[in-house]
């Protein structure tokens, strides 16, 4: 476990040296939102590989890479390519690159998905403020001794998202004309999709979408007491919704198809953000 705090203390110290200080937001991009990195400028990208303690392996339709530079005036941090349970790493190394936001002294935290849509009001291609997430079907990453360097034993949890920013996405959505729906989001592990039966669970629970990512990483930004806001592209309806398959490719094509408003909500976010 001291392992970690040192192995941080390295990739903190490597990811110091060669960029323009603490950025203000650290932006986690999920499926659809790889087109924001291009909206960063005065650009600096470095790969996994790269960097000394990070994971390097990422699944289909992510690429493994940090983004340094600016967004509107901010200075931002963006990954692209995040890790997941489903790929077998354990969940130390999937909120690996959150923890390491934290040591850099980051406290923003913007976190993105792709996710099904358990609210039958919803339609693929809407985006989702997320109010608040439902995480019990995970193991929870902060399992084990605790890192006190980095956060309490018991973090609260009761306003994992944060309010004010909830407001401002709501005002920043109006303003750039994205009809932002709101809801809870709900994680499974995968990498199965899951079956009609538990999306109907789910959603006695009062879950909106649900979504194979985010969970982990927002308990352990909690943990080190980061403020948090979520946006969930919703990319398909969740299983037993419609009378039809899911694909991981409906996923990725919806997500191409709403990358411009999600996007264009991001930016508008970022430039607002207090
Ligand atoms: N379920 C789980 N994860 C997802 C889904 C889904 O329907 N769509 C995108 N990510």
């Amino acid at each position: 476990m001291k392992d970690t705090i040192k192995k941080l203390g390295k990739t903190v110290e490597y990811l110091r040296g060669i960029t323009q200080g603490t950025p203000e937001i650290a932006i986690i991009l999920g499926s659809g939102l790889g087109s924001l990195a291009g909206s960063i400028e005065g650009k600096q990208e470095i790969r996994y590989e790269e960097i000394p303690g990070f994971p390097a392996t990422t699944v289909q339709g992510h690429e493994g890479k940090l983004i340094f530079g600016r967004l509107g005036e901010r200075y931002v941090m963006a990954m692209k390519g995040r890790f997941h349970y489903y790929e077998g790493h354990d969940m130390g190394f999937v909120v690996y690159p959150v923890r390491v936001f934290g040591r850099m002294g980051v406290k923003n935290l913007l976190v993105t998905n792709a996710a099904g849509g358990v609210n039958t009001g919803f339609a693929p291609g809407d985006l989702m403020l997320i109010k608040d997430h439902i995480g019990f079907f995970a193991e929870n990453p902060l399992r084990g001794e605790n890192l006190d360097e980095l956060g309490p034993r018991f973090p609260d949890m009761s306003a994992a998202y944060d309010r004010s920013l909830q407001s401002l996405a709501m005002e920043c959505a109006g303003r750039v004309g994205v009809d932002l729906k709101s809801g809870v989001y709900c994680y499974c592990k995968g990498p199965s999709f899951e079956t009609p039966a538990e999306i109907r669970a789910m959603r006695v629970l009062g879950a909106d979408a649900v979504g194979m990512s985010t969970v982990p990483e927002v308990i352990a930004a909690r943990h080190m007491g980061m403020r948090v806001l979520g946006i969930s592209c919703i990319t398909n309806m969740a299983a037993g919704i419609l009378d039809q398959p899911l694909t991981h490719e409906e996923v990725i094509e919806t997500g191409k198809m709403v990358e411009q408003k999600f996007s264009a909500l991001v930016r508008e976010i970022v430039k607002n953000w207090e």
